[in-house]
C-alpha cells in the first residue's frame, strides 16, 4: 500500500489534503507531518488521517509533499534528509526553491519535482505547474500530476519556466482579484449600490471564464464578438489602451517574474 505524506499543513497543506480525501484517496495511506499538537488534533478529527511527526512521516511514506513556507524548507529537509531514502519522491509545494537545493539536502537518488500550485486549488480549480528534477522517473512526475490533479488542472514544464509560471498563475489570481475589485469600484462610482455591483463583476467574471474554456474560442474572437463598431465596449476598450493597459501587464508580469528569480537567489 503507497503512503502519501504531507508535511506542513498550512493553508496549501490541508487544501491538497482535503482534495485527496474528496477524490477518494484512503486515509490510511495518508500521513500528516505537524508540529502543534493542537493543530494536529484538529486534523485528525476533521478528516480521520493519521498526524504523526516528520521524520516518522517522511520515513514511512513513498511520497513526501512538503508544504511549508520557502524559509522554513532548509530546516524541514535538514530534519529528515537521513530519514529519506533512494526511489522516494519529494514534491515540493514551496515558491522559489529549486530542486537542485533540494537533491543538495536529500540522499542520493531520492526524486524531486517542484511545483507551482495557486490558491484556486482550495475550490479545486488549481493551476498547477510541475517539474521535474534530476533523478525524476516517469511514474514519479505521473505521481506527482497526479497528487495535484486532485485539486485542479497540472502541466508539466521545465523548471527554467517556473519564475514565468509564478508571474503567471501563481501570482495571477490576485491579478484577477485586483481587476474584479476595480470594476466593483467603477460600478459604484456609476451609481451602483455595492452588492449589485458586486453580483455583476463576479457573474460576469464566472460567464467569461466558463466561455474561454468550454468553446476553446481565442480570447481575442470572443472579445471581437462583443465589441460593435463605434459602440459602448469599443469606447471602454479605447480608454483601457490609451491608458496602457496592455502594456501594464506585460510590465507588472515582467517584474513577478524577476522577484522570483531574486528570492530564489536569497536576495
Ligand atoms: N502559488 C501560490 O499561490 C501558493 C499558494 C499557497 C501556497 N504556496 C506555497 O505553498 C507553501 C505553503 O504556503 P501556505 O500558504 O500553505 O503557508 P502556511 O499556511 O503558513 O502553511 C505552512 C505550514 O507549514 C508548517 N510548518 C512550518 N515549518 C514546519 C516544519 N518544520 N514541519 C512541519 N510543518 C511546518 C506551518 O506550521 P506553523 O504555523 O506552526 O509554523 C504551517 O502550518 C509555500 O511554500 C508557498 O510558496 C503557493
Amino acid at each position: 500500500m503507497k503512503q502519501t505524506a504531507i508535511l506542513g499543513a498550512g493553508v496549501m497543506g490541508e487544501t491538497l489534503l482535503s482534495g485527496l480525501v474528496r477524490a477518494g484517496r484512503r486515509v490510511d495511506q495518508l500521513l500528516v507531518g505537524e508540529k502543534r499538537a493542537e493543530r494536529a488534533r484538529e486534523l485528525e478529527e476533521r478528516y480521520g488521517v493519521a498526524v504523526v511527526g516528520n521524520v516518522e512521516a517522511a520515513a514511512k511514506a513513498d511520497t513526501v509533499a512538503i508544504v511549508v513556507k520557502p524559509q522554513d524548507m532548509g530546516d524541514l529537509l535538514d530534519e529528515i534528509g537521513p530519514s529519506l531514502r533512494p526511489g522516494q519522491l519529494l514534491v515540493s509545494l514551496a515558491a522559489g526553491i529549486t530542486t537542485a537545493y533540494i537533491e543538495s539536502r536529500v540522499p542520493e537518488g531520492v526524486a524531486v519535482v517542484r511545483v507551482m500550485p495557486n490558491t484556486p486549488a482550495l475550490v479545486d480549480e488549481g493551476m498547477a505547474a510541475v517539474s521535474p528534477g534530476s533523478h525524476c522517473s516517469e511514474d514519479h512526475l505521473r505521481e506527482a500530476e497526479e497528487l495535484m490533479a486532485s485539486v485542479g488542472r497540472v502541466l508539466r514544464i521545465p523548471e527554467r519556466q517556473q519564475d514565468a509560471v509564478t508571474a503567471i498563475s501563481g501570482s495571477g489570481p490576485a491579478y484577477i482579484f485586483f481587476v474584479v475589485e476595480s470594476m466593483i469600484e467603477a460600478g459604484v462610482h456609476l451609481g451602483l449600490p455595492r452588492t449589485t455591483a458586486s453580483e455583476l463583476v463576479i457573474q460576469t467574471l464566472v460567464g467569461s471564464a466558463k466561455m474561454l474554456r468550454e468553446t476553446g474560442t481565442h480570447p481575442t474572437v470572443l472579445r471581437e464578438q462583443v465589441t460593435s463598431p463605434g459602440g459602448t465596449t469599443a469606447s471602454a476598450l479605447r480608454e483601457l489602451e490609451i491608458h496602457k493597459v496592455r502594456a501594464a501587464f506585460l510590465a507588472a508580469m515582467e517584474s513577478a517574474r524577476d522577484r522570483s528569480r531574486e528570492l530564489a537567489e536569497g536576495t
